[in-house]
């Protein structure tokens, strides 16, 4: 069983050809420096971009893999959430290619392909908790089987990555902000003290927009412009309160839940720091922590098509007709 799996839902462009699980080739096509002028994704740019590259990168991919595209068994594409333009532009390639060469359509959701992107790498069984933390989405999972899926948390306001960017952009960091506050964290030497989001609160969701005005009201008070040192505290600081929120709600789940296996994916997850706390943590607790490798933590095609095969494997296919879908539930 041959895959083509596409994935545009955000301003990445991605192709993977896969052969059943195992991944023949994968090309990422990010739209990052374009979008950084504007400080974030502008939507408008980003679906044409994606409709400039799309057919270009999908004869490249075909070629690393050798093969022809009549070699392609099934296609596969991202169907939503993401931005609405950007999604079409892989779906209307996608169901041409299936027309055209008369083979099989399935849509799916990215938020399916992150949940389960670390079982490309890692031998996980069912049941685990899946944490995706992305510029868009923060969700905790109780992942049951493959296509059994219950929402334990989410958060309220803004996303971690939408939080990392904001601060990087009150600090004049420049975007995307998550790895730059990375990196300008380790390099501060005192915590700030910020609150940790949501610590005593019993549910298992997230808020991430207080953390961010504590930022906003600290250089309102102590430092309109502040030194390189104070950056680096303030992010360190930053950081360490958003990493602690998500430690702690994800770990009181599993404790809660008697999950031992804890799955942590999304663009967020590619932070250092924050694996090495959720690794401690998860030796303290008895809790197996697993992330996929970066390039499968941030928007990719090869999460698209292993989702793909699981769901050729059971004959889960989609009509030609399927939408795309800003909002897809999972
Ligand atoms: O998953 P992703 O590529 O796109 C979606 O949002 O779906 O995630 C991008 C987000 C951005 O907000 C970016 O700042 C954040 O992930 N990010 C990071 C790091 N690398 C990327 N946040 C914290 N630390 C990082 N090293
Ligand atoms: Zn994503």
């Amino acid at each position: 069983m041959i895959i083509l799996a596409i994935e545009s839902s955000c301003d990445e462009t991605s192709i993977a050809i896969l052969e059943n699980k195992k991944l023949l080739a994968h090309t990422i096509a990010s739209q990052i420096d374009i979008h950084k002028p504007f400080g974030g994704v502008v939507p408008e740019i980003a679906s044409r971009h994606h409709e400039k590259i799309i057919l270009s990168l999908i004869e490249k991919t075909l070629h690393e893999a050798s093969l022809n595209i009549s070699a392609i068994d099934i296609f596969a594409v991202t169907h939503g959430p993401g931005l609405l333009g950007s999604l079409l532009v892989g779906l209307v390639t996608a169901k041409a290619l299936a027309l055209m060469y008369k083979k099989p359509l399935i849509g799916i959701n990215h938020i399916e392909g992150h949940l389960l992107s670390a079982l490309f790498e890692h031998d996980i069984s069912f049941p685990f908790l899946g944490l995706i933390i992305s510029g868009g989405h923060c969700i905790l999972y109780e992942v049951k089987d493959f296509g059994n899926y219950s929402t334990l948390g989410s958060t309220l306001d803004d996303a971690p990555g939408e939080a990392f960017d904001k601060v990087a952009r009150l600090l004049n960091l420049g975007y995307p902000g998550g790895p730059i506050v990375e990196k300008r964290a380790r390099e501060g030497t005192v915590d700030l003290r910020f609150p940790i989001p949501m610590k005593d609160d019993p549910s298992y969701n997230f808020s991430f927009s207080g953390l961010k005005t504590c930022v906003v009201n600290y250089l309102k008070k102590e430092a309109s412009n502040p030194t390189d040192a104070l950056i680096n505290n303030i992010a360190y600081s930053f950081q360490k309160s958003l990493i602690e929120s998500l430690c702690i709600k994800s770990f009181r789940a599993s404790q809660e839940k008697n999950i031992h296996c804890l799955v942590v994916t999304g663009g967020v997850a590619s932070n250092n720091t924050l694996r090495e706390r959720f690794i401690h943590e998860g030796k303290k607790l008895t809790v197996d922590v697993y992330f996929p490798s970066k390039i499968l933590c941030t928007d990719n095609a090869a999460m698209i098509g292993h989702v793909a095969y699981e769901k050729a494997r059971r004959n889960l296919f989609d009509p030609l007709t399927i939408d795309a879908c800003a909002n897809l539930k999972l």
